[in-house]
Formats: structure tokens, sequence, C-alpha cells
């Protein structure tokens, strides 16, 4: 921990993370609670402009990242080694959402979306495992959806991508635990949250799409970013130090029906 951290409150106080896709929505509000928690926060992103502004509204730090990039998880690896010595806690949030459906499947879209969405968090648990398995106490927090509980007709690819992240959380959990490192790793599966890759939805059905989602939530609305974040925030911090290899369902009620 560094001088200026000690005596610091917070619940990740001290903690060194790395967000994926923090420059929007879920990712941002993470990296901006984690900050507020007293974690030193790594945003990573493709988006370079938006990741920057996050990383000097909360004092963190931006590197660039395509999570599908396993070079790109090296260098990143490699400069929080040398910058911190360690990585404490790993948060696989970067994502995308493209609808299909398989009657009109498309191979080279399915292996795009799988390259983010399911590549990217096993190269984050692959490189992130090289340092967090050092960490006193580290944890994973990896974005999957309801989308992989449940099925959906129209998100073929994503929902069996999401559906290997969840699958995926609980072997990495199981290795680290069989290993004796002290890492954690659990899934946290949002529903329809409000942040901009909804936009996809809005520009094809307009406001339509959106009262149409919130129909169907028990709670009649979307959930906001930080409802998200809070989630995330428990399973990282030392709150959860007794949950490995579960889920965590942030739906307003979608899939208890
Ligand atoms: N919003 C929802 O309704 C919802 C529901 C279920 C799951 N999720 C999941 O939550 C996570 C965050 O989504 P969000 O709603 O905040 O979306 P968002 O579009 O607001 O943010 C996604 C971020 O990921 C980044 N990104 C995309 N591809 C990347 C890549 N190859 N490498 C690095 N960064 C990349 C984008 O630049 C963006 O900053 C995603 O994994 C998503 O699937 C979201």
């Amino acid at each position: 921990m560094a001088d200026q951290d000690v005596g610091k409150a917070g619940r990740v106080a001290g903690k060194i993370a790395l967000v994926t896709g923090g420059a929007s929505g879920i990712g941002a509000a993470t990296s901006r609670l984690l900050a507020a928690e007293g974690a030193t926060v790594y945003v990573a992103d493709i988006n370079a402009e938006g990741g920057a502004a996050v990383a000097r509204e909360i004092g963190g730090t931006f590197v660039t990242l395509d999570v599908s990039r396993e070079a790109g998880w090296q260098t990143v690896v490699t400069r929080l080694d040398s910058e911190q010595g360690r990585l404490d806690i790993l948060v696989n949030n970067a994502g995308i959402s493209p609808h299909d459906d398989y009657e009109t499947l498309d191979l080279e879209a399915w292996d795009h979306i799988m390259d983010i969405v399911l590549r990217g968090p096993a190269l984050g648990c692959k490189h992130g495992l090289a340092l967090l398995k050092h960490s006193e106490a580290g944890a994973i927090v990896n974005l999957s959806s309801i989308a992989g509980m449940i099925g959906s007709s129209g998100y073929a690819s994503y929902g069996a991508a999401k559906a290997g992240v969840r699958n995926m959380s609980k072997s990495v959990a199981l290795l680290c635990a069989e290993r004796g490192y002290p890492v954690r790793c659990n899934s946290v599966h949002p529903g329809s949250i409000d942040t901009p890759i909804l936009d996809d939805d809005r520009r094809k059905h307009g406001a339509k799409a959106i009262t149409g989602r919130e129909r169907l939530i028990p709670l009649k609305r979307l959930g906001r970013p930080e409802e998200v974040a809070n989630a995330i925030l428990f399973l990282a911090s030392e709150e959860a130090s007794f949950i490995t290899g579960t889920e965590l369902i942030v739906d307003g009620g979608f899939t208890a029906r």
C-alpha cells in the first residue's frame, strides 16, 4: 500500500484495480466507485478519449487495450507489474451486444462477438492471474448477462458467449482454490441497464424499444450503471471473502419469474 493510501477509508482502500471497458456505462461507473472507495484504478478501453476522460476524473490511469488481443494484455500486465508490482482487482467488463439469430447467423459476426465477449475475459483471466495470484486478496469479476443464463432468440452469439463467461468464472474460481491462489472469481449478470450499449436498440426501434423492455421488468424500469457497479464493488471487496464461483444477478427481478 502506498504511503498516501495508508489510513484512507474505503471498501477497497489501497487496492490496485483494472477495469476493462472503463470508458462508458457500467465500466465507467465501476471505475468511479472503486476509486471513490480507495482503489487505484487503471481504466482500459479501445475508446481512448472516453477512457482518458474517466481516468482523469478519478485520478486513475488510462491504458489502451483491445481485450481480444493477447499482445495488448501482455503489455498492460507488464505495465501494471512495473508501476504497481501487483494487481488486486480485475473487472472484465468490456463488451458489445449486437443482435443476431441462428437462422441468419453470420460466422464473421459470430467470431467478432466471441473474440470480444468471451475471448476477452478469458485472456484477462489468463494474464491477470500472473499478477493476481501474488495479491494478498485478489478478485476477478466477470461481466456476463442474464442472456448467459436464459435463452433469448435475438442474441444468438452474445448469449452463447455470456454463458461461456459464466462457466469460465466458475472454472477460474476452482482453479485458483485448487492451486492455493488467494483469488476469488465471480460473474455479474445485469438485465437491461441504461447505458450506450442499448443505443443500437434505440436507433432501430426508438423509444418503443426501451418502454418495451421496461414493461417486462418487475421493477418497471431499466437499471442504472451505478446499481451494477455496487454489485461489482461488493464482489471485488473483502466483504465477499467467502464468495467464489458464483453469480450475482442485477436485473430488477426479470429472471425471478
Ligand atoms: N447495459 C446492459 O443492458 C447490459 C446487460 C447485460 C450485460 N451487460 C454487459 O456489461 C458490460 C458493459 O456494458 P455497458 O452496458 O456498460 O456497455 P457500453 O457500451 O456503455 O460500454 C462498453 C465499453 O466496452 C468498450 N469496448 C468494446 N469493445 C472493446 C474491446 N474490444 N476492448 C476494450 N474495450 C472495448 C467500449 O469502448 C465501451 O467503453 C458488457 O460486458 C455488457 O455485455 C450490459
